[in-house]
């Protein structure tokens, strides 16, 4: 084996592998002590197939784990070092940051917000983020965030599935220079909705809104409300958030997570995966509209009382150096970002990073897509100078936190470029086939989850037949993530992506389902199918092929209002970067679109088994489609 990226941090303990080996249910009993309670639970376990309840009967507060514990030890440690697009900085210690939150919390009761309501959250990368799902936690009203970047019908989805009786947004929020009016996009997502009782507006970007009759300006009820507020006795299994992801089917589904066991996941994985210490400077770079922010930017180094830089724009805005001055700034310790983000930051090439002191660095992470083993290694190389680590975390929405990924904080083992390494301790994951059985080494199959973990998902909200369906039905009460692994023979993982119809692009989760009836629902297109090609810098971008309706003919115009139209229903995040009208699309005898085989004309494979197409003509069609429009944007060089 390769010992060469294997960066000792002096860490090796052996113990706790070994425990978590004996017994899982007995090793997560013993972390949850590491969590203030303010009862303890009765029993570490309860598991009746697919529903899993860890630490019953404890009392847990979330926010008070994440704020209060700090503060009173050291209320004056710094915990959010704030810097804006625009270069605006801010700073909020534990006991700032605590009063903020009581004050919002304060807000939200008179709002008329009580436990177990919903409160839909979409603001851009800024304190008042933190505070808010904090503020929510506290009075154990359930989450919601919405990435800024979906659309009013996205929102709108959303919202009605979660039933949200509050929505606290912005004005807008700053991206690439330009302002993005989250408020504008607020108004007509929720516009008839009348279980949505009030808007609570932060003025961010000062630029006008419009109120109407439900809406509340942040400043106008936080101001004055009180600094204290008494945090809700949980109960461990008491719903923290929704988190709407996307899947294989229609629309996105409201991953349901919990309290207890998802802080306790939180607390012991944020401490070996980077071997946190009191003095970092902890910088994440994820956005809070996805789980990683939710978990590594919120809920895990809070519960450490960790200092974190967290920027509100664009990495590459108003300069590709922008990350590494961040860095340098707040000489930075540790680093968690995406393969899309490096790929980025590599194609500006090396002169940019080097030009920075970079020497504060001491661990590098990666979460969210599998990284190509050429840009871990300029990782290591150009940012890390050969000293940092490179942990590369996989997990997932529902999973709650990592489940396999290097643990510096713990051991030192041999690194290898482009694998997330091993399982977490008190974590028993395998590779399996299509029945279940456990692959031999170096062969390709299903990751799977055998045993529950503290971290997992409750349900999804208000649909246990779809979670059972979704995660549980593949095989018997063993958790299908839906991602193709190998297992090396020393016991590596090597992430080779989804085995479904989910795609990653530049790291956001989308779902061909709901683009696909994102464009069926322009007046104009017929049926839809999509799917991803492999992109250099985003992993995947996003190929759509679409059939007209009868007497509609395809045009340069109707091409760009159809992108438009999906940046509109979906958001920006889903624009495909490639349109192609066929009369016809592949597909199954039982009339399914063949999505596999799309990919696979996309990408210029070989078509494998064609036998259960209905009419064999449909590939060419999609081939020749592809290859003429191939062509003609090679040759008008449009992108
Ligand atoms: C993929 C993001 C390879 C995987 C935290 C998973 C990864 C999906 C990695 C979940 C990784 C995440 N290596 N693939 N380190 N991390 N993935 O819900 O396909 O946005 O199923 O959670 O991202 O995406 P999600």
């Amino acid at each position: 084996m390769d010992t060469k990226y294997a960066i000792g941090l002096g860490n090796n303990d052996v113990l706790t592998r070994k425990r978590a080996k004996e017994d899982y249910v007995k090793f997560w009993d013993e972390q949850a002590n590491n969590l203030h309670w303010f009862e303890k639970w009765s029993k570490t376990l309860e598991w009746n197939p697919p529903f899993a309840k860890w630490f019953v009967n404890g009392k847990i507060n979330a926010s008070y784990n994440a704020l209060d514990v700090t503060s009173q030890k050291n209320g004056k440690k710094t915990a959010i070092l704030w810097e804006g697009e625009d270069g605006k900085k801010r700073s909020l210690t534990y006991q700032e940051l605590l009063s903020y939150v009581c004050q919002v919390a304060n807000t939200l009761k008179s709002l008329g917000v009580k436990k177990g309501d919903r409160v839909t959250v979409y603001l851009p990368m800024i304190p008042e983020l933190v505070v808010s799902l904090l503020a929510c936690a506290r009075i154990g009203a359930i989450h919601t965030v919405i990435f800024s970047g979906f659309s009013s019908q996205s929102i709108r989805d959303r919202v009605s599935d979660s039933k949200s009786k509050v929505i606290i947004t912005a004005d807008g929020g700053f991206r690439r220079g330009a302002i993005v009016k989250l408020k504008q996009v607020v108004d007509e997502a929720i516009s008839g909705l009348d279980f949505v009782e009030h808007v609570l507006v932060y003025e961010h970007t000062k630029i006008p809104i419009s109120m109407g009759k439900k809406d509340k300006k942040w400043t106008d009820l936080v101001s004055g409300a009180s600094e204290h507020c008494e945090p809700e006795k949980l109960d461990s299994t008491h719903p923290l958030y929704i988190l709407y992801t996307s899947g294989t089917t229609g629309k996105p589904k409201g991953v349901l997570h919990g309290t207890g066991g998802y802080l306790v996941h939180l607390y012991s994985t944020f401490q070996w995966i980077f071997d946190i210490k009191e003095s970092d400077i902890y910088f994440c770079t994820a956005d809070i509209g996805w789980v990683t922010g939710h978990s590594y930017v919120v809920y895990g180094p809070l519960l450490h009382g960790t200092t974190q830089v967290m920027y509100e724009g664009t990495l590459v805005y108003p300069t590709p150096a922008r990350i590494w001055e961040i860095i340098e700034r707040y000489k930075v310790t540790i680093l968690y970002t995406t393969p899309t983000a490096l790929r980025m930051f590599m194609k500006y090439g090396d002169d940019l990073p080097n030009s920075k002191n970079l020497s504060s660095l001491r661990l590098l992470g990666t979460v969210g897509e599998p990284i190509n083993p050429e840009v871990w290694k300029w990782y290591f190389r150009v940012i890390g100078k050969e000293k940092c680590p490179i942990i590369d975390t996989w997990w997932q929405t529902e999973t709650g936190g990592a489940l396999i990924s290097p643990v510096p904080g713990l051991e030192t083992i041999p690194l290898k470029p482009g694998s997330a390494t091993r399982e977490l301790p008190g974590i028993n994951v395998a590779v399996v086939d299509d029945h279940g059985i456990e692959l031999p080494p170096e062969k390709k199959g299903y990751l799977v989850v055998k045993t529950p973990w503290p971290g997992m998902l409750l349900s999804l909200w208000n649909d246990d037949e779809k979670y059972k369906t979704v995660y549980w039905s593949k095989y018997k009460d063993v958790y299908y993530p839906g991602d193709y692994a190998i297992r090396d023979k020393d016991g590596y993982f090597w992430m080779l992506g989804r085995a479904d119809d989910v795609l990653k692009v530049a790291g956001h989760r989308l779902g061909t389902a709901e683009i696909e009836s994102g464009f069926v629902s322009h007046k104009s297109v017929a049926e839809a199918a999509v799917c991803g090609i492999p992109h250099e810098v985003k992993g995947e971008s996003i190929i759509a092929f679409l059939v007209l309706k009868e007497g509609i003919t395809p045009s340069k115009q109707l091409e760009s209002e159809l992108i438009q139209h999906i940046r509109k229903v979906v958001g920006p995040i889903a624009t495909p970067d490639q349109l192609y009208v066929v009369s016809k699309l592949p597909k199954t005898r039982s009339g399914k679109i063949m999505r596999r085989l799309l990919k696979s004309v996309a990408n210029n494979e070989k078509i494998g088994d064609i036998s259960t197409l209905e009419d064999e003509a449909a590939v060419d069609e999609v081939r020749n489609a592809f290859s003429e429009l191939q062509k003609a944007i090679q040759e008008s060089k449009v992108k």
